[in-house]
This record gives structure tokens, sequence and C-alpha cells, in this order.
């Protein structure tokens, strides 16, 4: 857009008119500020739309970022033991049964528990909590490489990603310190299983996050525990404690993605407007599925499967990033279900693999200005495989040199 003042001389207007207009069109999100007094047209819609090439028969898949469905608990089994009942309108949101296991899951990770909701999932949860805050144009700093879903989904509502680069140990407090100064509203971050390079937040990360936090108490702080394995292993939780925080802990990743829950916690202001919007618009996320959670979390032969499904995850993933290490590549895969591998360059690799018959994920999606990598999902990988696929990956890296004869 032009200027203020260009565009008050050729309209014949005052400048405060067209600031006045300019500030009511950032407001809808028509047009976002930028640095340096620039004003731009927002990108939506239209919104783009990831669209992954299926991945040929016969081809292993490691690109999808499932968790491993025989880790998985049998669902039908589970339905036929959950008492269902009748549920009306006017009912409170929350089930009692889902309630009385949500404070026990809460109370696990150190957080008080008084406040909580229920949502549709980790993704769900992130957009109510935005949603409830900000407004189109405002800035969200996020982790770069991170989840493409996020990244995606903060496009679609209009708001300006800041990335903040990340190690191993989750988001670099530096980088986080100079997107606070750069006057963001919001951060999400991913406590641990960090999609893609499977960081994890240390106890003595989340006391330099928690220090730099501090410095900016207005900021709504959003941590995504879409992994929801205490186990794997344990971590404390940096968001409590402010004026305004969330957090969102899934059930897709232990219980299975189709059941689309979440529990949602943060201060009573963030969870009342989450709680308020859902009400007039969904309304309610159903008594059935938030019953069939609860009587999962509560079976003890559940937890027993989740334990076991941290310890495979584990294993599957350190094992990958050895058999890589033993050919001198490096990878990252501190927790969670995928290993990130710089490249040089993502689609030639992901190409060769393929040949080999591997699909993995090209690192772009993930990327705002991080460095080019492929995402490998090891849910599923055993340890036989690793060694294959780790030797296809170093012939892939490096193919022996062409030589042109005269
Ligand atoms: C970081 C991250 N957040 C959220 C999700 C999606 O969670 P949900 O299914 O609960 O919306 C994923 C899925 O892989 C993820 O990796």
């Amino acid at each position: 857009m032009p200027s203020v003042r260009r565009l008050a001389v050729e309209l014949e207007v005052s400048p405060a008119t067209v600031a006045s207009a300019y500030r009511d069109l950032r407001s809808r999100g028509i047009v976002t500020g930028r640095s340096r007094g620039r004003t731009t047209v927002s990108l939506r819609p239209p919104l783009r739309v990831r669209s992954e090439a299926p991945v040929p028969v016969g081809t292993r898949d490691l690109a999808t970022g499932n968790p491993d469905p025989r880790l998985l608990p049998d669902l039908e089994e589970a339905l036929r033991l959950v008492a269902m009942r009748t549920r009306l309108y006017r009912e409170p949101l929350v089930v009692p049964e889902f309630a009385a296991a949500a404070r026990v899951r809460l109370e696990e990770i150190g957080l008080d528990g008084s406040e909580f909701t229920v949502v549709g999932g980790a993704m769900d949860g992130i957009e109510r909590v935005l949603q409830a805050h900000l407004r189109p144009g405002d800035r969200v700093a996020v982790e770069d490489p991170g989840y493409s879903g996020v990244l995606d989904l903060l496009a679609a509502m209009g708001f300006e990603r800041h990335p903040v680069r990340v190690d191993n140990e989750g988001m670099i407090p530096d980088a986080l310190a100079e997107a606070l100064r750069f006057g963001v509203s919001a951060v999400v971050l991913t406590p641990h299983a960090q999609n893609p390079t499977g960081a994890f937040i240390t106890p003595a990360r989340a006391a330099d996050l928690r220090a730099v936090l501090d410095s900016a108490p207005e900021v709504t702080v959003v941590e995504d525990d879409h992994l929801g394995l205490s186990a794997d292993p344990p971590y404390g939780t940096l968001v409590d404690r402010r004026s305004r925080w969330a957090f969102v802990r899934s059930v897709s990743k232990t219980l299975g993605p189709d059941l689309r829950v979440a529990l949602l916690t943060g201060d009573p202001v963030t969870v009342s407007r989450v709680e308020g919007r859902m009400s007039l618009g969904a309304g309610w996320i159903s008594g059935v599925l938030q019953r069939l959670v609860a009587a999962l979390w509560n079976d003890p032969g559940v937890d027993a499967l989740v334990t076991q499904a941290a310890r495979t995850y584990s294993a599957r993933r350190q094992a990958l990033i050895a058999a890589l290490r033993r050919r001198n590549i490096t990878a990252f895969g501190a927790s969670g279900l995928n290993v990130w591998i710089p490249v040089t360059q993502e689609s030639s690799i992901v190409a060769g693999l393929l040949e080999r018959g591997w699909a993995v994920r090209a690192g772009e999606a993930h990327r705002l200005t991080a460095p080019p990598a492929v995402r490998v999902t090891t849910a599923t990988l055993e340890p036989e495989e690793a060694e294959a696929f780790s030797e296809d990956m170093l012939a892939v890296l490096h193919p022996p040199h062409r030589t042109r004869i005269a």
C-alpha cells in the first residue's frame, strides 16, 4: 500500500483520515502493518492448502508424522466399557468423568487444574486461544523449524509469524527475547516432541525461557503438548503463573488422532473466553468422546500401553539417530515421533530416497528461515530398518561422482 502521506495527497484528504482508514483495515485483517511503517495487503484469502503427493504403492511411508496404530488402544473394546448417557443442551461443557481424570493429569505436571475445558484437539485449542486474544495482523512467535500445521494455521488466521530458532532444547532464549522485543502478541511452543526436530525443553532451558517470558507479561503463551506422554521423560511446564497463558494436551498421539479431544487449561480469562466462544458455535465436545477418553485415561491397561509406546518411540528414534551417526550423518530427535536430518538440498534427497523405497517429508513445510532438512517419522521404524534406511541415506547424500570421459 502507498504511504499514508502519499495516499492523502493523491486522494486530497487529510493524513489523519488515511491513517484512520488504514487502522480500520488493519483491525479487520485486510491489511497488515509491517516494519518501517509499511502497510501490506494481507495474504488471506485465498488460503494455501498443502497437498502431499500420495506415497507410491510398495514404498515405506516415513513421511506422515502418525503414531504407530499398534501402540494405540483398541477403541472398540473401550467403547463397550463406557457407560453412555443421553446428554441435553445446557449441561456443563466438561462432563464429570472427564473433569476428574483431567485434574489428575494436570496435577501430574504441576498445574493446579482449577480452570480447564475440553477442545477438539491441540490445533483447535491453539486456534481458540489465539482467537480469544489476538487480531489479524498481530505477530506470533513460532518455533523455526516448527509444526507445519501451526505455521499454516497462523497464516490462515492472518497473523504474522515471527520465527524463533530452536535447538535440541527448544526455543533459543536469545531468539525468543528478540521476538518479544519485536512486539509479538503471542508465543506458541511445544514442551517436548517438537515437530519436526524432536526438541525437548529441559528444566534448565525452561528456567531460561521463563525468565525471558517474564519480561513480557502481556504476551499470551500457548504450550502445545501434542504428544501428551508424561513418560518421555517428565518435563516441567513453563506457561503457568503468567497472566495470559494456555496449555493444551491432546490425546491424538496416545489414544488416537480420530478422537479429536484435548484438555485445555490456562488463566481464567483465557479459559472462559474459549468456553464462551465454543458455546456459541460447536457448543461443546461430545460427551461420548469425553467419557471415552476418561475411561481410557483411567484404564491401567491403557496406561501400560502408553508407557510402552513412549519407550518404543524413544528406542526407534534413537536407533535411527545412532545408525546415521555411525555413517557420520548428523540427525536430531531428542523426543517424539520424528528425526530431523539437515541436508543441503531437500528435493533431491526426498526423490533419491523415494527411488530407494522410502518416503520422507521435505522440511520446507516446517521452515520459515531455518536451513533445509528432511523429516523422518520413526514411530513405526524397526531398528533393522533403521540400518537399511541409513545406508540408503548415505548413498543419496553422497552419490558416486560421475566422471566424463573425453
Ligand atoms: C506440534 C503439533 N501440534 C499439534 C498437532 C496436532 O494435534 P491434534 O491432533 O491434537 O490437533 C501435531 C500433529 O502432529 C503436532 O505435531
